[in-house]
């Protein structure tokens, strides 16, 4: 393992950030392979952010992971933001270099495809036309990540027409912006639903939509991860489909992370799952 006689940190700003599960998910890779190392929550105010993240270097930091509501404001303090994040608007990861400046990365795109990979490994992007429910900053990553992986067609709902219309003006490739009502009788040839709004999370109702019309072969996947079934993956699989819950998305986008900061390969083990799952 490398730097062995090195005390290793990293940790998550956000505003509020105790809520946050990254600290048990890091934490468990360190005590895991038994590196010395931490990772904490640090709680950063959004006026403090530029200061917080300046102060990454000489206190020892390899880097931070960004969550609400940093994640937007940080794309002007970095030294650098690496391509994607800039396609996305978003920065998720920080990573400080050997020279102290920063770098920022957006690795949930990533966390998505990867947590679909890990449940059916031989998923492709392009067997078919995608719908996907909801533009938020969730469907920010998911539908970029799904047009560089080649989906030929993304149909994409949104209760809020104009917002989908931005993202697809955006975006632009294989997006379709589509009327919400539609949204049920668009599923008849899909081959891939994924819902990535806040319908079906607790405290939350589940999101109106009918699965009649989808074929069983489709796949369906849920960012939402609390609960880890939400109705629509219950729906879904009691109907036969295939599912992936949210919770991969936030495990896997950790992992180019510890690639960056550390030069550490880390996986998601059924383990780590069960810890993080416990939390929730
Ligand atoms: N697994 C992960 O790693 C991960 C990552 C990111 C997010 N998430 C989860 O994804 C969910 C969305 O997060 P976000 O950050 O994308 O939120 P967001 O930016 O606030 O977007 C919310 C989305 O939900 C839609 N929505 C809200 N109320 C609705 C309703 N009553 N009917 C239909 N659509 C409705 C919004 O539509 P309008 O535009 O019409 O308001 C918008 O598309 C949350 O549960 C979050 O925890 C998970």
């Amino acid at each position: 393992m490398s730097h062995p006689d090195r005390f290793l940190l990293a940790g998550v700003m956000g505003w509020p950030v105790m809520h946050s599960r990254s600290p048990v998910l890091h934490n468990y890779w360190f005590e895991h392979y038994g590196i010395a190392g931490r990772y904490l929550p640090l709680a950063i105010k959004p006026e403090g952010l530029a200061a917080a993240l300046r102060a990454l270097a000489p206190l020892g930091f390899a880097g931070t992971n960004l969550t609400i509501p940093h994640k937007e404001q940080a794309l002007g303090i970095v030294d650098e933001v690496d391509a994607t994040a800039k396609r996305m608007g978003a920065i998720s990861c920080v990573v400080v270099r050997p020279d102290a400046s920063l770098i920022g990365y957006n690795n949930d795109g990533y966390g998505f495809i990867h947590s679909i990979l890990q449940e059916v490994p031989d998923w492709r992007a392009d067997t078919g036309p995608v719908v996907v429910i909801g533009a938020g900053g969730g469907a920010r990553a998911v539908v970029y990540s799904l047009a560089e992986r080649g989906a030929r067609e993304i149909r994409l709902f949104n209760r809020t027409l104009a917002r989908a219309e931005a993202l697809r003006k955006e975006f632009g490739g294989p997006i379709k912006a589509l009327p919400w009502e539609d949204r049920h009788a668009a599923l008849a040839d899909a081959a891939m639903l994924v819902n990535t709004t806040s319908q079906g999370m607790v405290g939350y109702p589940p999101l109106d939509l009918s699965l009649d019309r989808l074929p069983t072969s489709a796949l369906v996947t849920d960012i939402v991860y609390i609960p880890l079934e939400t109705a629509l993956l219950a729906e879904a699989r009691k109907r036969g489909n295939r599912t992936v819950d949210g919770l991969g998305m936030l495990l896997h986008q950790a992992r180019p992370a510890w690639k960056a900061w550390f030069d550490i390969d880390v996986d998601v083990t059924p383990e780590l799952r069960r810890l993080v799952e416990a939390t929730l």
